[in-house]
């Protein structure tokens, strides 16, 4: 089923901010994929290819424009989406083992969604924050820096009680069966 066939006033807006071109065209691409991707959490081989016809190009260019942006999903993604800076500096800082030890404490791995549809886990590249490595992503906002081990067990007993701290407010915590406590 077609995602954009009743939206003929957004596609028409999204292209209006662009040259009335072949190139003006694809310019709308990532506005569309940005617009399935927020109201589906992922886009589809079909969306691919409708967006693909849309501006006038191919599912190929689509899923390449896709690829270099860790911030569109082909398969869907856990309520927290956990993203964590693989790069050079955070790599040095120890992000490898807070990888392990974000996939051993949840037991899912790229690509899955925990079962209990919370929690799903992504290596990513620079996250721009390289002076407060090892960084961490939740979902398009929330950057959490310097997320040591134990900073990242405190992270994870808060999202499971749904409870996404600030930032910079990431401090240990409780959890008992009454809910959340904070220390
Ligand atoms: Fe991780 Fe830059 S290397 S934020």
């Amino acid at each position: 089923m077609s995602y954009f066939a009743d939206k003929q006033d957004l596609v028409a807006d999204i292209f209006s901010r662009y040259p009335d071109s072949p190139q003006g065209r694809r310019s709308g691409l990532m506005p569309l994929l940005r617009e399935v991707q927020d109201a589906e959490g992922f886009v589809t081989e079909e969306r691919m290819h409708e967006i693909a016809a849309l501006c006038g190009t191919t599912a190929t260019e689509v899923r390449s424009v896709m690829s270099f942006y860790s911030t569109y999903h082909t398969v869907p993604t856990g309520k927290y989406h956990l993203q964590v800076c693989s790069t050079l500096m955070c790599a040095l800082a120890g992000s490898d083992e807070l990888w392990d030890e974000l996939v051993t404490e949840l037991d899912v791995q790229p690509g899955e969604v925990s079962p209990d549809g919370r929690f799903s886990v992504q290596k990513v590249e620079c996250l721009g924050s390289c002076g407060t490595a090892p960084v961490v992503q939740i979902n398009d906002d929330g950057f959490y820096e310097n997320v040591t081990p134990t900073k990242c067990r405190h992270l994870l007993a808060q999202l499971r009680a749904d409870h996404k701290p600030e930032p910079d407010n990431l401090v240990p915590v409780k959890v008992n069966n009454q809910g959340l406590q904070m220390m």
